[in-house]
């Protein structure tokens, strides 16, 4: 690491391309995906979806030390099976649980066998802080599907960070469902510990039109130079 903090940045995908190409940046620190950006890339077709999944997963822990996994049963029995069963293909994966009551049960185990968790769906502070005190280790407030429904998620993100400045949580706050640049500065700006970012708005982050033209005029004066 050539920081001593700062915003990790994560990619929101299930496609092993983007995570190989965007981990060549060197500005990489994670994956998250979900069943949903699986079913987008179409990753399961095979003979045992299980074992795709796992290709997909392990593909991404070659270039990323976190990627989340994320379990579908609603159970506390089922997410335990499932968790147990991902955590034991890679130390980098990372098991996502929903903000349930089961989902509860299922960090408060996970955290006592040692095994990392990403609490998905939460879209409240007293979700959050329940999350927190089962013991996951990320915690996933969705930002975007807030402002969707017409609230204001960033101010989520800005509450949870005003509540976690009061304590010791062992969680870190990750910024999800993002969907423009604005959500990154915020993010950022409210000290949030993790962003997860689809790939068409990473691609545009280190994109300025004021740079390119920079550039085309320092080569252009630099040709004037050579004659
Ligand atoms: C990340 O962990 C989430 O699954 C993801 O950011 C959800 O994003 P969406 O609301 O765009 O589906």
């Amino acid at each position: 690491m050539r920081y001593y903090f700062a915003m990790k940045l994560f990619l929101d995908t299930a496609n092993t391309d983007y995570v190989a190409e965007i981990a060549a940046w060197g500005v990489l620190d994670g994956v998250t995906t979900n069943p949903s950006l699986v079913a987008k890339e179409g990753t399961l077709r095979g003979v045992s979806r299980q074992a795709d999944f796992k290709k997909v997963v392990l593909e991404m822990c070659k270039h990323v030390p976190c990627v989340s996994a994320q379990v579908t049963s609603t159970d506390f029995a089922g997410m335990k099976k499932e968790g147990e069963e991902y955590a034991s293909w890679h130390k980098h994966i990372v098991v996502k649980v929903p903000m349930t009551t089961e989902g509860l049960k299922a960090l408060s185990y996970f955290r006592s066998k040692g095994i990392k968790t990403n609490t998905t769906l939460v879209f409240s502070v007293p979700q959050a802080i329940l999350a927190a005190k089962a013991g996951a280790n990320i915690i996933s407030p969705f930002v975007g599907r807030l402002d969707d429904a017409g609230e204001d998620g960033m101010k989520l993100i800005k509450e949870i960070m005003e509540a976690w400045s009061h304590y010791g949580f062992d969680c870190e706050v990750l910024v999800a469902s993002t969907r423009h640049p604005g959500h990154i500065v915020d993010a950022a700006r409210y000290g949030a510990h993790i962003c997860t970012i689809p790939y068409d708005l990473f691609k545009k982050l280190p994109v300025h039109p004021l740079t390119d033209a920079g550039i085309k005029r320092f080569l252009d004066d630099w040709e004037k130079v050579k004659k």
